[in-house]
Formats: C-alpha cells, sequence, structure tokens
C-alpha cells in the first residue's frame, strides 16, 4: 500500500529553514518581490534569489513554475526550489506548483515557505498528490519511505482547517492508483475483494457476494463475463451511512481484473494496458475509503462488479444469448464488450436493493472514449441535466476534465437485435453513447443517473497533471466533492 506523505503545518520560523533538510521551496511572484521567508532563503544562499528573480530565464517562467537552485550555500537542504506564482494565485496554479515541487523532490522532506501566500492549501494537495510512485513489485525498492512535508505559514490555524480532510482524500486517491497499477496476476478477483473487505477497518460494512448468491440474483450477463476465467466472479457491496435516513447516492463500478477481449480476443500489441480495466471500480473504492476515513456526513454505497474476461473453453461466445438480473435478453455481438454486461446487472442490483436517490457508475467501457477525448477528459452521458451538471462542476473544481456527450433514442435503436432484446454492440458509429444507451436500458425511469466513461483518463503513458505515468486516480477527488457540495451541506 502506498501511504500519502505525512504533512505538519508549523508557524513562520524563519531561523528554521537554514537547517531544514531535503528541500525548501519558496514562493516569489511576477515581478520578483520577495516576502521575508524567500529574503531569508536569500540572504543564506548568498543572493542568489535575487540573481534568479532578476534574470531573463524568471521573466519567461510561467505561473507554477519552479525553478531548481542546487546545494545552496549556507543551507542544509539539498535544493531550494523556487516557485513562481503571484500573490493571489488561481487554484490551478497553486496546484501546478506544488506538483512540479513535488517532483523535483522526489520524495524527500520539503519545507513549503508558503508565508501569507493565498492558496498555500492548493499548493499542499498538488504536492500530496504527485508524491506517489508504484514500487509494490519492485524486487529492490530502495527506501520507498517520504519525507515529511512541512508547510510553513503565517496563519497556522486556517490552513489546518483547510486541510483538515487532505489525509483522507489522498489516501482514496492513493488507494485507486494502486489497485490500477497492480498486475491481474496480483490482483485478481479474489485478491482485490480481500483489500476491499479491509475497508471494514475504517469503518465501512462491506459485503462480499460469490458467484452461487450472483446466480441465485439472476446476474446472467454479469455471470458470463466470467465464465472462462479460473478467478471467481465476485460482487463487493461497500456501505458508509454517515447521514441521517435519506436515500443513498450509489457509485457503480467496472471491475474487469483483466481483459483479454474473450473469445473476440484484443490483438495482442497493448494488451497489457487491459490490467487496468477494473478503474473505474478503484474509483469507487477510493471514494469510499476517503467518505469513512473523513467520516462524511453522507449515505453512500458503492458496488463493484469483480470479474476477469478470458478465453476458454467455457468461456461466453459470440451469438450467445444471456439473461440480465432485470429480466431482459441480450445478444452477445462480441465478448468484447463485457464492461456493459457486467454494469448491467451491478446497477439494476444497486436500484433494487436500495432504491438510490441519484446513482453514477464509471467505467474503462470504450476505446471511442479515446478517440473522442483522448487522455484529458472522461465522457459524461445522463439522463438528468441537473444531477449531471452537479457532476461536471465538482470535476471542474478539482481539475479533473470531464465533458458531456448526448444520449438518443436514435443511438439506443443501433442495438436492436433480432433475435433477443437487445444486443450488446451497436457498430462502430458513437460507439461511447451506444454503450451508455445500452446501460440506459438497465436505469429505471426516476432514477438520477449519470455514467463516467473513463477509458482515458484512468492510467496514462505520460505524467498527468497531478500523477506521475501510471493510474491517476482521476474522480476520486470530484465524486468526494460532489458527496460534500450536494449530499452533505
Ligand atoms: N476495456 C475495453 C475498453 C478500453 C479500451 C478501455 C482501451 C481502455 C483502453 C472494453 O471492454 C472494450 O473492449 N470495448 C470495446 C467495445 C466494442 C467491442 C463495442 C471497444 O471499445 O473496442
Ligand atoms: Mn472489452
Ligand atoms: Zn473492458
Amino acid at each position: 500500500m502506498t501511504d500519502p506523505a505525512r504533512f505538519r503545518i508549523v508557524e513562520n520560523d524563519p531561523a528554521a529553514l537554514a537547517e531544514a533538510e531535503g528541500i525548501v521551496a519558496i514562493f516569489v511572484d511576477e515581478e520578483g518581490t520577495l516576502d521575508p521567508l524567500a529574503r531569508r532563503v536569500n540572504k543564506l544562499a548568498r543572493g542568489a534569489v535575487e540573481r534568479l528573480a532578476a534574470s531573463e530565464g524568471w521573466s519567461k517562467a510561467s505561473e507554477g513554475d519552479v525553478v531548481r537552485l542546487g546545494f545552496p550555500a549556507g543551507m542544509a537542504a539539498d535544493a531550494v526550489l523556487v516557485a513562481r506564482l503571484s500573490r493571489k494565485p488561481e487554484a490551478r496554479a497553486a496546484r501546478k506548483a506544488g506538483v512540479a515541487i513535488a517532483r523535483e523532490a522526489g520524495g524527500k522532506a520539503a519545507t513549503l515557505a508558503l508565508g501569507a501566500r493565498k492558496g498555500a492549501e492548493e499548493v499542499l494537495m498538488g504536492a500530496l498528490l504527485r508524491g506517489y510512485d508504484y514500487t509494490e513489485q519492485k524486487s529492490k525498492s530502495d527506501d520507498t519511505s517520504r519525507g515529511e512535508v512541512t508547510a510553513m505559514v503565517t496563519k497556522p490555524d486556517a490552513l489546518e482547517a483547510a486541510t483538515a480532510d487532505f489525509a483522507a482524500q489522498a489516501a482514496g486517491v492513493f488507494f485507486a492508483r494502486d489497485l490500477v497499477n497492480a498486475p491481474a496476476n496480483v490482483l485478481t478477483t479474489v485478491t482485490y475483494a480481500e483489500r476491499l473487505q479491509a475497508l471494514s477497518e475504517h469503518g465501512l460494512e462491506v459485503e462480499v457476494v460469490d458467484e452461487d448468491r450472483l446466480a441465485e440474483l439472476g446476474m446472467g450477463a454479469f455471470l458470463a463475463v466470467g465464465q472462462g476465467s479460473e478467478t471467481p466472479t465476485r460482487m463487493v457491496v461497500m456501505k458508509w451511512m454517515g447521514g441521517g435516513d435519506e436515500a443513498p447516492l450509489a457509485l457503480v463500478g467496472k471491475g474487469v481484473v483483466f481483459d483479454t477481449g474473450g473469445i473476440s480476443l484484443k490483438p495482442g500489441s497493448g494488451m497489457e494496458d487491459m490490467t487496468m480495466d477494473m478503474g473505474g471500480s478503484a474509483v469507487v473504492a477510493g471514494v469510499m475509503k476517503t467518505l469513512a476515513m473523513r467520516k462524511a456526513r453522507a449515505n453512500v454505497v458503492g458496488l463493484v462488479g469483480l470479474v476477469e474476461n478470458m478465453p476458454d473453453g467455457r468461456a461466453y461466445r459470440p451469438g450467445d444469448v444471456v439473461t440480465s438480473m432485470k429480466g431482459d435478453t441480450i445478444e452477445v455481438i462480441n465478448t468484447d464488450a463485457e464492461g456493459r454486461l457486467v454494469l448491467a446487472d451491478v446497477l439494476w442490483y444497486a436500484q433494487e436493493t436500495f432504491s438510490p436517490s441519484g446513482v453514477i457508475d464509471l467505467a474503462t467501457l470504450t476505446g471511442a472514449a479515446i478517440i473522442g477525448l483522448g487522455h484529458h477528459n472522461a465522457a459524461a452521458l445522463s439522463n438528468d441535466d441537473g444531477f449531471c451538471d452537479d457532476v461536471l462542476a465538482a470535476a471542474k473544481a478539482e481539475g479533473e476534465g470531464l465533458w458531456r456527450l448526448p444520449l438518443g433514442r436514435e443511438y439506443a435503436d443501433q442495438l436492436k437485435s433480432r433475435i433477443a432484446d437487445v444486443k450488446n454492440t451497436g457498430g462502430r458509429a458513437a460507439g461511447t453513447i451506444t454503450a451508455a444507451e445500452f446501460l440506459h436500458r438497465f436505469v429505471k425511469d426516476d432514477t438520477k443517473w449519470c455514467h463516467l466513461d473513463i477509458a482515458g483518463v484512468a492510467s496514462t503513458s505520460f505524467d498527468s497533471p497531478y500523477a506521475p505515468k501510471g493510474a491517476s486516480g482521476w474522480g476520486v477527488r470530484a465524486l468526494d466533492r460532489l458527496v460534500r457540495d450536494r449530499f452533505e451541506g
């Protein structure tokens, strides 16, 4: 398990800067004005900061950029990081500075000499989120412990209050990233369910549902996907009832621990990326962990369908007709369109069991979401404008890219089957929308629902704004904020 760095908030103490180990970050605005802490560091470093601030390079740096001054004379630190940040920075720029500082610090202890600067909490959050490294599979991981992050500020109490939930939020994001980064021989449906069960230590009520029970419930679509795998299909239900007696919000996640495509086998090249096909479920698990750790005053249930999609003598085939828990029959055209079969049954179960006030599902559902939006925005599709607007606003506030696509009868018509109630693919056109229309069938008319296709954002081959390459944890903060703003407020 990768733990976020510990952080500590202290009052301004210019004298301590000489002795601080690791790195010391100071903040200088576009005009090169030095605040008292920066002045102190400048003095210790014999005027290096002043020279930097007067240089041509500094005038070309953008807001949030960081310049490194290595092995400053007169200081114990390995480096001074000079962050370019205005006196009242935008949240996005402040986080960018924190991210750049953490990247440069590389896990060493860091002192953020923020003083009276606005947006200190954003700098701190950026630094915490970027301070992540997946080392579980390295045989010789050097010291993986992260140095402490110290925020030195004029008003410690105010920053303490603004950051009260940060440890819980970072822990939820890191939990999701660890799950997504884990290979499929390590994170099987069974070990995954165990990791979720362990969340009960934070006060979540966790129930693991096995295949016999899923069969009793009639989840023929979900179970079909796992038929060809040696690792058994599981549904895990996580409950956090921190609110009153109101109906809960339901979060539903696709948890395909590995997606070979099944009998409709995927091409070999790049197939290794399909270890991340449980990304939707990981976001659900991450949010549930955050809600429990910060003792959210809201009712939220998280449901994930854990399954592996393999080709085998027992595997389901193209042409098979399966029956969902709802009762609708589904003609399987392509066994690689498995995520929607998982979600159809878990969505239905969530509504039947909890009568939720709203449902959000998350899934690495379609390659078409990557074609349409690339790796910087997930796709949102919804049957309720107000609900969807709240989700979009929460994502925007957290800097997590999200863009809405339409639904529509014409798209649903692409899924008409000759022999069953519906088929599981709708052709090449509008793949993300037809997938959502498939799910729409399993959403009751009066249920507010928002589907998030995170295929492009769950894991990236480049550094994302807040994460090193690999799993991003996209969505954990947006959904935590949604719960705070819509359900706790
Ligand atoms: N897990 C994939 C979608 C995916 C692709 C996620 C690339 C992340 C990166 C999903 O199960 C899938 O295979 N979808 C098919 C659907 C098609 C057969 C209708 C796709 O998008 O090609
Ligand atoms: Mn697939
Ligand atoms: Zn898949």
